[in-house]
């Protein structure tokens, strides 16, 4: 994960990169810089003349070179690119590689109108009204691949300030193949219309109906920027993630005719997102999907990593797919509505994090409990974020979770089987389970690893402060039984993520039944 560091404005003649770049660097307190400005500065000439003289690959080559200087610079920036710099597949990988790209568009007319002659644009051919929409043509699938595409009709303070909103305090998901921008902020609603992709005519919108208004207003934003939008609505919970809820919703996926270009949207808990996510990954071998949460685990955790899936009779997401979204929309003053108990569940996985990785959420969480707990928007903001950035900073080291993305599953093994032991229904909710697994594993932690108590001692006062179970009523036997049986189902994976210290965790760690049976004692009330 880095945060965003580079902003790439691209987009038609007369979109206006060159008026708002600087506008948006002002906004973000970074520099600006525009390559052509930096090409006529460079060698004397302005870009037509330099093409009209040596011809457009020699101007193409400058460019390049511009971009790479451009990129070498240190500290923020944004760069207002060249309208034919995508036209390159060398400066489209770099850009996309290491830039946050925003499209600039507006209706032809409006590009036409803002070119006038158009002399000084030689790619236009002498005629915008030519020019303009066959340069649409020609740079459309380069444009598509940005990751935000925003409108220029309006004053240009109004565009930029759109963008600085957007990109202001976003996390960024470095992935193999692609990245992908965590937006957290309140108001980030509104902002969902930017992120679907700009091939797509079509959306549908999986929503939890516990969330009906935000629904409404999502639609009508998609509808005004003329996205026809087709809501599924669904009532949230673990028993929607099921084989025949996944196998409906993808039918009427193809009854409101998405096609390949098209968009799912996820809007509500941890368990629209895991269907939501799972139905875009399947319905015509993979189609682009948003996910907007609603849930405060879903913001600080299951939103983030691409895992999706459904539930069957032998336990939980055992069908699913890693399916990355292309951004995640998290508003925190979404959170006013949702019901204490679950609120508080997410808290297990914000200790969690605080116990994996070295970082300021400890900090955090101890000044701004109360806060937090009151669901103050700045409060939520703050956290909610650093839980992203720490998440999208494990997964993108470990996509597939091969390696390092197992230190998430801290507190989960005893977690699991504790839901599993509870029947998987809402008797006892994921967090809750995770709570006092991690009690176990803090145990577990002081007697193989020598963790400090102190540590340990945080950990298990947090969980209480929280409102977090402290001890469960099971079984010691039948949760083991459970942790027996998980075992067989991912094989010789199920290894213990213990820890030497806060913020150093170990992973795979072997641990012998007697001692787990002797921390699932400590923890659980018969
Ligand atoms: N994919 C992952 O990486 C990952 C990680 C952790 C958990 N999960 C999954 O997440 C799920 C749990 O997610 P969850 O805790 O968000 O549960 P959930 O989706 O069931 O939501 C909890 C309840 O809150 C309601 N709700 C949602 N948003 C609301 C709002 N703003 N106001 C009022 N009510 C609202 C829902 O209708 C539901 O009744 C589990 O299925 C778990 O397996 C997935």
């Amino acid at each position: 994960m880095s945060d965003v560091r580079r902003i790439a404005l691209v987009g038609l003649p007369g979109s206006g990169k060159s008026t708002i770049a600087p506008l948006v660097a002002n906004g973000l307190g970074w520099s600006a810089v525009d390559i052509d400005g930096e090409i006529a500065s460079s060698y004397g000439r302005s870009p037509a003349a330099i093409i009209a003289a040596d011809g457009e690959r020699h101007f193409r080559d400058l460019e390049l070179t511009e971009l790479e200087n451009a990129l070498r610079r240190p500290g923020p920036l944004v760069i207002a690119c060249g309208g034919g710099l995508v036209s390159q597949p060398a400066a489209r990988r770099l850009l996309g590689e290491l830039c946050t790209v925003v499209w600039l568009d507006a209706p032809d007319q409006v590009l036409i109108d803002r070119v006038g002659d158009g002399v000084e644009r030689p790619m236009l051919g002498g005629s915008a009204a030519a020019g303009i929409p066959r340069l649409r043509g020609s740079r459309k699938r380069a444009h598509q691949e940005s990751h935000l595409r925003v409108s220029t009709v309006g004053a240009p303070d109004a565009v930029a300030a759109r963008v600085v909103a957007a990109l202001g305090g976003a996390v960024r998901v470095d992935l193999v193949e692609r990245t992908y921008h965590v937006e957290v902020r309140a108001g980030a609603l509104d902002d969902v219309v930017l992120h679907v992709p700009a091939g797509a005519t079509r959306v549908a919108l999986l929503a939890d109906r516990a969330v009906s208004s935000i629904s409404d207003r999502i639609v009508a934003s998609l509808r005004s920027s003329g996205i026809g939008t087709t809501v599924l609505e669904v009532a949230g919970g673990e028993s929607l993630k099921t084989w025949t809820t996944a196998g409906r919703m993808l039918a009427r996926l193809g009854t409101a005719g998405l096609q390949r270009n098209d968009c799912v949207i996820a809007l509500g808990g941890g368990t629209v997102g895991d269907l939501a996510g799972f139905v875009a990954a399947t319905y015509l071998r993979g189609i682009a999907w948003l996910n907007v949460p609603t849930t405060l685990l879903a913001m600080v955790d299951s939103a983030i990593g691409g895992k999706t899936g459904v539930n069957l009779s032998r336990g939980k997401n055992l069908a699913g797919a890693i399916w990355q979204p292309r951004a995640v929309i998290c508003d925190p003053d979404v959170l006013a509505t949702q019901d204490d108990r679950s609120f508080r569940s997410a808290f297990a996985e914000i200790v969690k994090y605080s116990m994996i990785v070295d970082t300021t959420l400890a900090t955090q969480l101890d000044s701004q409990l109360e806060r937090l707990l009151r669901r103050e928007t700045d409060a939520l903001t703050g956290t909610v974020r650093e839980c992203c950035a720490i998440k999208a900073r494990i997964v993108s080291g470990d996509e597939r979770e091969a390696g390092g993305r197992a230190v998430l599953n801290y507190g989960h093994t005893i977690g699991h089987a504790l839901e599993a032991a509870a029947g998987f229904g809402d008797q006892l909710l994921h967090g809750e389970a995770v709570a006092v697994g991690m009690r176990a594993a803090g145990l577990l932690s002081i007697r193989r690893l020598g963790c400090p108590e102190g540590d340990i001692g945080w950990q298990d006062e947090m969980i209480a402060r929280c409102g977090l179970p402290t001890t469960l009523v099971f079984d010691p036997e039948r949760v083991l039984g459970h942790m027996r049986a998980d075992k067989k189902t991912v094989g010789d994976r199920l290894g213990w993520v213990l820890l030497e210290a806060r913020g150093r965790p170990r992973t795979g760690q072997h641990v012998p039944e007697d001692e787990v049976l002797g921390a699932l004692d400590a923890v659980l009330a018969r």
